[in-house]
């Protein structure tokens, strides 16, 4: 079985105990100790206004260094640890990309709906702060516990961990069109807009004046649409399995919204690892299947045909905006990345009109 990806910036020396005695490392830089500090005095002060900080205790700050988007660090306290969580106002990649801290909040309250919905699933969950923008939940490790991505990038995604996930957002989605469902957490529209829709098709649709139209009537669909709660970042990067169980993370996205987002998000990174891990093509784009074949007998607001035809517009759309849009997959060679576009334009020009006939131009190509 994989191991985690953690990323464990105690890699390069900075996991360091505040209430201990640990110094840091003379190597390390004016910068880097600033940056730490920092993050163990906002763990320190959101874990006291949470209860969670008895006095004297032993507390090791250890950033996990995976977040774009964020602060996260895993915080031991004595025994426990726990996963640490705050958001940023700029993310870190290469574009000037702003996205309101507000959408941590959203995140714990999508959190909090997985908990209800689906308690195997989730993670548990120890308070949020307003103030701090940050939140507390339990660490998930031990022998059985890996990120899906990097099961996927070893070889090792299975029709099982795909069809897991497939019926995790399945229930998620279904419950969420309950008449009693409150939605008002999720009314995250113009966020949704301002960290999905414009990097992903918005900026995508500067690059290929032939696709612009097709681009921004779907980025226009997907604004307006109310439909479900979805997640808005369904990426292998953000899902853990721990014991056969999938549990999905990094829901600042979430919003109501179009469930074909969700789907297609999802779908294009089982496409894109295809493409990458040639030795497992095939197997890995048959996951779009056992994903979609898990999460379809969910499917109770909207004709599914009508769904299934949505879902082959947009996620070829998808493909080609993790080549040209604001985030491109960084472990795609400039090969990979001509492939993706030579895969993905004809398919926006004459989407498929199901996903099996997707499928089969994608393996016919690849
Ligand atoms: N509760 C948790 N238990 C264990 N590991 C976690 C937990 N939450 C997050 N992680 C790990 O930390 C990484 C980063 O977390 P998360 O995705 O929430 O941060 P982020 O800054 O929003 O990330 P990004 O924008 O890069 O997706 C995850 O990919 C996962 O490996
Ligand atoms: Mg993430």
């Amino acid at each position: 079985m994989t191991h985690p990806d953690y990323n464990l910036a105690s890699s390069a020396g900075l996991g360091v105990e505040f209430c201990g005695q640990t110094p840091y490392p003379l190597s390390q830089s004016i910068l880097e100790f600033a940056v730490q500090t920092t993050l163990e005095t906002r763990c320190h002060d959101l874990l006291t206004h949470l209860g969670r900080l008895p006095s004297g205790a032993v507390v090791t700050v250890t950033p996990l260094s995976g977040g774009v988007a964020s602060d996260i660090a895993i915080v031991q306290v004595n025994d426990d640890k726990y996963c640490v969580k705050f958001a940023l106002p700029k993310l870190r990649v290469k574009a000037d990309w702003f996205a309101p801290v507000e959408r941590n909040l959203a995140e714990y309250r999508w959190l909090e709906c997985v908990a209800a919905i689906a308690p195997q699933s989730s993670v548990t969950l120890l308070g949020h702060s307003g103030e701090a923008h940050g939140f507390a939940m339990e660490f998930l490790d031990g022998a059985n516990t890996y990120l899906f991505k990097t099961a996927l990038l070893n070889g090792e995604g299975k029709a099982e961990e795909a069809a897991a996930i497939g019926t995790l957002l399945g229930q998620i989605h279904a419950a969420s069109t309950a008449p009693d469902f409150d939605t008002s957490p999720f009314r995250n529209h113009d966020d949704f807009y301002a960290i999905r829709i414009e990097p992903y098709l918005i900026h995508t649709s500067h690059a290929h004046e032939d696709l612009r139209s097709r681009l921004l009537a779907m980025a226009d669909e997907l604004h307006q649409s109310s439909a479900v709660l979805i997640h808005g970042d369904v990426s292998p990067k953000n899902i853990m399995f721990r014991d056969g169980r999938p549990y999905i993370l990094d829901a600042e996205c979430a919003t109501m919204g179009d469930p074909s987002f969700d789907l297609g998000f999802c779908m294009n990174h089982f496409i894109l690892k295809a493409v990458h891990v040639a030795s497992c093509r095939s197997r890995y784009l048959s996951l779009c299947r056992d994903f979609w074949q898990a999460y379809t007998p969910h499917v109770t607001w909207e004709d599914l045909d009508v769904l299934e035809q949505r879902l082959c517009r947009l996620l070829p759309m998808l493909m080609l905006a993790r080549v040209d849009g604001k985030s491109p997959v960084e472990y795609f060679n400039t090969e990979d990345q001509a492939l993706v576009r030579g895969l993905a334009i004809p398919l926006i020009e004459t989407p498929p009109s199901n996903l099996d006939e997707l499928l089969f131009r994608l393996t016919s190509t690849l």
